[in-house]
Formats: structure tokens, C-alpha cells, sequence
């Protein structure tokens, strides 16, 4: 990958084409330019906010692209050891230290990584475990050596139940298995100060990566969180972050039409003032699936909140849906096109894929078939995408789409870097705190309770004595 040539790096750059959101294509429930207009303030004013913050309290994100070359090459060594020591390598977390393993996992990697022979995949097996089914688990258990895996247990708060009792399973089984060698198979990347694991990793001489300080869970991908599991499957993490400062530049500038994050943020915003509450993620590509999950995370966590800087009471936010072109036109689309007026579609499409399928003539006495033959799958999911916009359209429905030249770890980083930076602008025109996640808390502290961890004793209280649910309500 060509990335440090200025000419490659501009034919990767992300575009968003909104022309959909604007009334000349969706009439009446699009914007008119005046309506934009009005927003050149709020946006410039949310521009100065997130610049004037860089690098800051939670904002530390802003400057990973720029400040890891050491741990780069950290995590480019010990990725390498991995490799080649390992058979499998299982992340162990949940929420912002789980989601963007797995979702570059699914966009850089082969499609069915895992089922490839050893000589085709350039790392071990891969797995991301963000769950606690206790169903789910046992299946890893069923498809791995624990004795060959390198288990990667990312929290940063250290203390989250999940990520901790997948640990306290793994390091048991490790144990048993190992006995004082269990640590060997184990990698913590972690808060260097606060929480459990970094004691664990300590007592236990862990290979220890630090999640900054600055660095919220949603925001991590490009950190350590995201960078190893990356490298160990062999992908270009220089590339990501260069993706991630390339993108960085393109929005410098407090103007929607020179800035494509601002422009996301302004016409999502614009949007939800008009009562669009829901945002459909749709990529035109497989392997965008998953990205899919994590932008779902950083757009509902930063920005439903209940209250502004200020202390005004608010509910904002909008629902992140997930959606996939082509499967869910068989699915959503229907809806999407004559439900009701309350959604944004933003399309993720691909100027060129990394293959090219051609469809084979055949069935020539059925012309309603045989006119497919000829075309490429690539001519035809293309086809489809451009046609669901135009339907969209067609039909009053808001909707633009983010442009990407090809998938790889250049636009990947282009594309995280992208809505990160959307999500910190929309939080800042809402005057809300985007990088914290009370409600998250909130459940967290009522499972400990429940579990009885010390210290939560009023809080199971409260638990137990809320009001018993009603037998006439149970059907
Ligand atoms: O974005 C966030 O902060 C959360 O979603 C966390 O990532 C999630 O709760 C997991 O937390 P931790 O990394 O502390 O285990």
C-alpha cells in the first residue's frame, strides 16, 4: 500500500455525496440550501469546540494517529511473536473494546478468514468473544487449544463483569493446562493505572498495552485496543493510522462544504431537529458489515444523553440501525421507502472491490434470466445500491451516501477517523457530553449488585425493593 505517496493517498479519499438529502431530489422533506445555510454558525461553532479541545480530557483520540510510533512498534514485534507461536487468538472484551476488533477483522480480512488452510491466512485463527452466553463460551472451548491461544483481555475500565468473568474462565483453564506458564498465553491491554486488570497483569507479568488516558472505549480503535488484534492478523497498522491522519487533514477546515465529517454531523443533526430519530447504517459490501456495529455504538452512546453542559434536561440522540445492501433490501427497504418519515439512510458504497465475479451467459431461452449473463456481480450490486438511493429518493426519503475508492486500511482509518470526528461535532452542537456513558454505568452497577460485589450493598437494596412485577401482566 502506497501510502506515503500524496497522489495514491488523494485517490483514497472518502467523499460524501448528499445531494439526496436536499429537496431538488426528495422534495419537500429534503433541506433546501437555505436551511444549511442556517447551520454555518452551529457548525462552525462546533468546529472551533472539537478543535479548540484536541487532544484534551476524553479527547485524546484526536491524536493517535500522530503519537504511537513507539507502541506501533511494540505491537508490530509482539504481533509477529504471536504469530508465530500461536494457532488462535481470542479477544476477550465487550462494547468499544470488543467492536472495533471485529469490525476490521470482517473488513480487512478474508470473508470466511477461519476456514482458510494456514498457508492462506497471514495469522492465527481469529475470534472476538463480547459476550457472556454461557452457550457461546463453551463453543469457543469446542474450536480452540486453549494451551495454543494467545487470549487478548482489553478493558479499560478493568473491572467491567463480562470481560472479567471471561478472564477468570480462560486463566482457570490456562492454569490447569499450564500451570505457571498460563501468563505466556495471555495479553492485557488495559487503563495503566485504574481497575483490575492492570493488578492482574502485574502480579501475573502480563505482556501489558495501555489504553491512553483521553481514550474512551468507543473511541479506541486506533490505540492498542485495535491495533494489536489488527497486526496480529497481519494487517498494515501504519497504514490505518495514516488513513486516520489523512482524514484528520481533509477536516481541517469549518466548512460543510470542504469538511466531510461536518457535513455528516450537519445534515444528521439538521435531520433529528426535523424528527428523524433513526440513522440506517447500510453498506453496499460484506465486508462493511460489521462496521456497521461499531458505528452503531459510538453514535448511540456519545449522543443519547438526557442532559446538556449545562444542565438543561434534553433526550437527544438518534437510533443506529443496521442494515446491509443488497440482503436487507429483501428485508428493510420496504419500510424504509413507505414507513413512516422519521429515518436518514446513509449508504457505504465501494468504487472498486477487491474482486470481480463475472456472471457466466446461460439460460438464453429466458431472456428474464439470460440478460444478467455478461454483467459482473460488481456491475450488479453496484446497479442495485444506485437504485435503492434513486427509490429512496424517489419516494421523499432522505438519504446520502459515503463514497469509498476501495476497502483497506488506509480508508478504513479514513472511515473511523471520519465518524469519530462526525460524532464529537454532533455531540458539540447538541452541547451534550459525548464521551461519557452513564446509562452503560448504570446497568453495570446494578449487575454487581446483583452478584454481590462489595461495596454495592445499597444498590441491591434498592434493586430488591423496587416494586414486584404484576402476575396479571405475565401472559
Ligand atoms: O464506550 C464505552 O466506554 C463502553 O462501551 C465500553 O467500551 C464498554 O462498556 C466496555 O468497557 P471496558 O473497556 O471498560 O471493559
Amino acid at each position: 500500500m502506497n501510502y506515503r505517496n500524496k497522489e495514491w493517498r488523494n485517490s483514497m479519499r472518502l467523499t460524501v455525496d448528499y445531494n439526496n438529502m436536499m429537496k431538488k431530489f426528495v422534495g419537500n422533506d429534503g433541506f433546501k440550501d437555505v436551511d444549511l445555510n442556517e447551520m454555518k454558525e452551529a457548525a462552525a461553532d462546533a468546529f472551533d469546540v472539537v478543535a479548540e479541545n484536541r487532544g484534551k480530557g476524553m479527547m485524546g483520540w484526536t491524536e493517535l494517529p500522530y503519537n504511537q510510533k513507539e507502541i506501533v512498534e511494540d505491537i508490530l514485534a509482539t504481533a509477529k511473536a504471536v504469530r508465530r507461536k500461536f494457532k488462535y487468538f481470542v479477544v476477550l472484551g465487550i462494547g468499544g473494546s470488543a467492536l472495533g476488533p471485529i469490525a476490521v477483522f470482517n473488513a480487512l480480512c478474508h470473508l470466511h478468514y477461519n476456514d482458510l488452510a494456514p498457508s492462506k491466512r497471514k495469522g492465527p485463527k481469529f475470534y472476538v468473544e463480547d459476550n457472556v452466553d454461557p452457550e457461546r463460551m463453551a463453543a469457543l472451548l469446542d474450536v480452540i487449544e486453549p494451551e495454543k491461544t494467545c487470549f487478548n483481555v482489553i478493558t479499560k475500565s478493568g473491572a467491567t463483569s463480562e470481560t472479567m468473568t471471561q478472564y477468570l474462565v480462560i486463566n482457570d483453564l490456562l492454569t490447569k493446562a499450564l500451570g505457571d506458564k498460563a501468563s505466556e498465553n495471555i495479553i492485557a491491554t488495559t487503563d495503566h493505572v485504574k481497575g483490575n486488570l492492570i493488578k492482574l497483569a502485574k502480579q501475573n507479568n502480563y505482556k501489558t498495552f495501555y489504553i491512553p488516558d483521553g481514550v474512551g472505549g468507543r473511541f479506541s480503535e486506533l490505540c492498542p485496543v485495535g491495533l494489536l488484534p489488527a497486526a496480529v492478523l497481519g494487517l498494515d497498522i501504519k497504514a490505518m493510522l495514516a488513513g486516520a491522519a489523512y482524514m484528520d487533514g481533509v477536516c481541517n477546515k469549518p466548512s460543510i462544504a470542504k469538511n466531510p465529517a461536518l457535513a455528516c454531523a450537519v445534515l444528521q443533526v439538521a435531520a433529528m431537529k426535523r424528527g428523524k430519530n433513526v440513522g440506517v447504517m447500510m453498506p453496499y459490501a460484506d465486508s462493511l458489515k460489521l462496521m456497521s456495529d461499531w458505528y452503531c455504538q459510538l453514535w448511540a452512546e456519545s449522543l443519547g444523553k438526557n442532559v446538556t453542559l449545562d444542565g438543561e434536561p434534553c433526550n437527544v440522540g438518534q437510533t443506529p440501525v443496521k442494515s446491509l445492501g443488497v440482503t436487507d433490501q429483501h428485508s428493510q427497504v420496504q419500510l424504509y421507502t413507505e414507513g413512516p418519515f422519521d429515518k436518514v439512510v446513509t449508504f457505504l458504497s465501494i468504487k472498486n472491490y477487491r474482486t470481480e465475479v463475472k456472471i457466466p451467459h446461460g439460460c438464453e431461452d429466458i431472456p428474464d434470466v439470460a440478460f444478467l449473463g455478461g454483467h459482473t456481480m460488481n456491475e450488479l450490486i453496484a446497479a442495485e445500491n444506485r437504485a435503492t438511493a434513486y427509490a429512496l429518493a424517489k419516494a421523499g426519503r432522505q438519504n446520502y451516501t459515503i463514497w469509498l475508492p476501495e476497502v483497506n486500511e488506509f480508508t478504513l482509518g479514513e472511515l473511523m477517523y471520519l465518524f469519530e470526528l462526525q460524532t464529537a461535532y454532533a455531540g458539540a452542537m447538541f452541547n451534550i457530553d459525548t464521551f461519557n456513558q452513564p446509562g452503560v454505568e448504570a446497568g453495570k452497577q446494578a449487575t454487581y449488585a446483583l452478584l454481590g460485589k462489595n461495596g454495592y450493598e445499597e444498590k441491591r437494596k434498592e434493586l430488591e425493593s423496587a416494586t414486584a412485577v404484576e402476575e396479571k401482566y405475565i401472559v
